[in-house]
């Protein structure tokens, strides 16, 4: 359908009509769904008619080639004009072949496999009927307390912008009407909500422009920059005015001054929620507000179709902003090659063979390895096949693997940590006890453990946290794994046995009593559906660890929020002339997290030399390059991060220590040298002044070089103009 066309249909419609394709509504709502049902609690009480579903735009979480089909066919027979629903749903990582969260994929820093992963969620829901997927989430997150982190890369405005790129390219490709494999993307949640105080979900964020635009904003905007397509409002405020109803956010900001013309979605009951945030009195003042803010879609609440037609005709909403959301909408529908194809994609037979094929599953067991951070290893790691083994834990047969945002994924068919270790070792080998659950044990759980372990070489641990326990409203005070867990470890550490311990979370969590009470640490996060048969490779060596950190790990909940690329303040603890109180420090824990960002251990050993500035002047118009060459000094092949940092060292405001600058994951065999080049350029050295210029000052910068953003050797260099 031609962009004519679709002003004209826009002018057929009526103001009803074009209300009701404002708003979104879950799938119980449709005729044709498995579960549709009579006008049930949510809709009576939402108040919304059969009228407005017959008219509404979209449909939150439908899927299946059949299911969509269904609706698409019951909504087009009812629907005066035939305009087709967009089928929107969250597919985070993975649609049915879940591949680890989000946080886990950050720490693989495989760009090519992140992108490959939503690749192929893309293809495996387009057969599926899906239009649109709520992803990439790609809020900056600082605060473990927060059960969300699970959903983004991490703590790093330029490493959070690449992995942006990267799900964009692979959700949508080049070509979204190239139907069968490709999906709409939609970046959430605009904007900072992972700045939530307190690390409690949905709750205040506050800080200035300049913080924000530095930190915040330029993941979405590298999203944007790719091409997505949509973008989702978050839950919170931002400097007093709730992301939702924020005209300065969402018009000044995101439609005028990054002149994004895509649709912009509310987030699930965001509009309603301007009445308890405490800017609008009702519904009406609800409607008005996201509609002025320029909200295209109301997600699962009535605001609009309840009072956008009385906004208008009371003068108070002008249409023409009506227009312009339906008309975003229809052309959305119209890129997807909807009005061609209302039955876009889903395909019930290329369903059969593409979802959750073995190449797909191949795929997700390679990134939950490449993705897993090895914390420490004081050499028990890889194992030996021929050791017996106690696999000892809540996780040694749990179906949990999958972690939040997995709806389509099924538990029963992820591969268990007992079946991979299995596929490694006969079953006389190994031994398998809970000997507690996530957050209870009892006496008899943990006797039955320590007589499993009794003749075991090694004790494996499977621990962590319930998906539940992270996640959205999965906020934690208290980061520790539960304390019947911490018991475990220290009933079996009497038995004075190497144990290894394999964390399943979703958060950077407080690892004391289990760092300092095992041999080894294993960070596995939430792997997916391949899962036991990733953390087995990894184990015996068949992979060999080569996640780094993307959010620091606390040494304890007291540090946080603890980051890598913070300021230096005016009494740094570690200046050469510090004196030993009057600093910036705790009385009772170091100011260094347990474990930085970029950090991960590896089976062998790297070597960095000859560091070699090209220049130590850097012009305007001449980069510079810092080369190093890095050597596997060890006896087994491995990946190493290799990680450019800078500082700029007197700023017009105040700068932080480093900044992530450039990264190259090299794979070295044992013995095997290659030479690493940045090239270091004046854009890249820019950034927010007070008076919110984004530019570069001459002066002294110092280029640091690394395998994480603690062990780093200094190289300073100048720029000039
Ligand atoms: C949720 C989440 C958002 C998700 C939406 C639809 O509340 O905040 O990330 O996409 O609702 O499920």
């Amino acid at each position: 359908m031609s962009d004519q066309n679709l002003s004209t249909l826009l002018h057929e419609m009526t103001l009803d009509e074009k209300i009701a394709q404002l708003t979104q509504l879950a799938t119980p709502f449709f005729k044709g769904a498995s579960d549709q049902g009579q006008i049930t609690g949510p809709m009576a009480e939402l108040g919304i008619t059969e009228d407005v579903v017959q008219n509404s735009g979209s449909v939150l979480g439908a899927s299946g080639a059949k299911v969509t089909k269904n609706i698409q066919q019951a909504h087009l027979k009812e629907n005066r004009l035939g305009i087709p629903l967009l089928f929107m749903s969250d597919i985070i990582h993975g649609y049915k072949t879940i591949f680890p969260v989000p946080l886990a994929i950050g720490c693989s820093w495989d760009l090519d496999l992140a992108e490959q992963s939503a690749a192929i969620a893309a293809k495996e829901a387009a057969v599926s009927g899906v239009h649109v997927t709520f992803s990439p989430m790609v809020d900056l997150v600082r605060d473990p307390r927060w059960g969300r982190v699970m959903e983004s890369t991490g703590e790093d405005p330029f490493l959070n912008s690449e992995f942006a790129r990267a799900f964009v390219r692979g959700y949508q490709g080049d070509d979204l009407s190239n139907d069968h494999v490709r999906v709409a993307a939609c970046v959430k949640h605009f904007a900072a909500y992972g700045a939530a105080e307190g690390g409690r979900d949905y709750n205040t964020v506050d800080m200035s422009e300049r913080q924000l635009r530095e930190y915040y904003l330029p993941a979405y905007k590298a999203a944007l920059d790719e091409g997505c397509e949509m973008v989702m409002t978050a839950f919170n405020i931002l400097d007093g005015i709730p992301a939702t109803g924020n005209k300065k956010l969402m018009r000044d900001l995101l439609r005028d001054e990054w002149n994004f013309d895509g649709v912009l979605i509310s987030d699930w009951g965001a509009v309603k929620e301007l009445i308890p945030h405490g800017v609008a009195a009702d519904e009406k003042e609800a409607a008005h507000q996201a509609f002025s803010a320029g909200v295209d879609i109301e997600m699962m609440t009535p605001c609009y179709v309840h009072n956008g037609k009385a906004l208008i005709e009371e003068n108070i909403l002008d249409e023409a902003l009506v227009d312009e959301a339906v008309l975003r909408i229809l052309e959305l529908k119209q890129k997807l090659g909807l009005f061609d194809n209302p039955y876009r994609g889903a395909d019930e037979e290329l369903e059969k063979e593409i979802v959750f094929s073995s190449s797909h599953r191949h795929a997700a067991r390679e990134l939950a390895a490449k993705s897993s951070v090895l914390l420490k290893n004081d050499g028990i790691l890889p194992l030996k096949k021929e050791q017996n083994v106690a696999l000892i834990g809540p996780f040694a047969e749990h179906d949990d693997l999958l972690g939040p945002w997995s709806w389509k994924g099924s538990k029963e068919d992820a591969v268990k940590i007992s079946v991979g270790l299995l596929e490694k070792i006969g079953s006389a080998q190994l031994s398998v006890t809970k000997g507690s659950d996530v957050k209870t044990t009892s006496q008899a759980q943990i006797d039955e453990a320590m007589e499993a372990a009794e003749n075991a070489d090694v004790i494996v641990l499977a621990l962590g946290e319930h998906s539940e326990m992270s996640g959205e409203a999965g906020s934690r005070a208290d980061i520790r794994l539960p304390q019947a867990q911490l018991d475990l470890i220290k009933a079996l550490k009497s038995l004075e046995k190497p144990m290894v311990a394999v964390l399943f979370n979703g958060r950077p969590l407080d690892l004391h009593g289990v760092v300092d009470q095992t041999n080894a640490v294993l960070e596995a996060w939430y792997p997916g559906s391949e899962a036991g048969s990733a953390v087995a490779d990894l184990l015996y060596g068949d992979s060999n660890p080569s996640g780094r950190l993307t959010m620091s790990f606390p040494y304890s909940i007291g540090q946080v929020p603890v980051y890598y690329n913070h300021y230096n303040t005016g009494r740094p603890k570690d200046a050469p002339d510090a004196q030993v109180r009057y600093v910036s420090q705790y009385l009772d824990i170091p100011n260094e997290p347990l474990f930085p960002f970029g950090f991960g251990l590896s089976y062998t050993t790297f070597s960095y030399s000859d560091v070699t500035l090209s220049d130590n002047v850097l012009k305007e118009d001449e980069p510079i390059t810092l080369t190093v060459d890095v050597t596997n000094t060890g006896e087994m092949k491995g990946e190493e991060v290799v990680q450019l940092y800078v500082r700029d060292v007197a700023g017009e405001v105040v700068r932080p220590m480093k900044e992530l600058k450039g990264f190259e994951k090299v794979s070295l065999e044992p013995g095997e040298t290659k030479q690493v080049t940045f090239t270091l350029n004046e854009e890249q050295l820019r950034y927010y002044h007070s008076d919110l210029s984004f530019k570069s000052d001459t002066g002294e910068f110092i280029a640091y070089i690394g395998p994480n953003s603690r062990d780093v050797s200094a190289h300073p260099f100048k720029l000039e103009k």
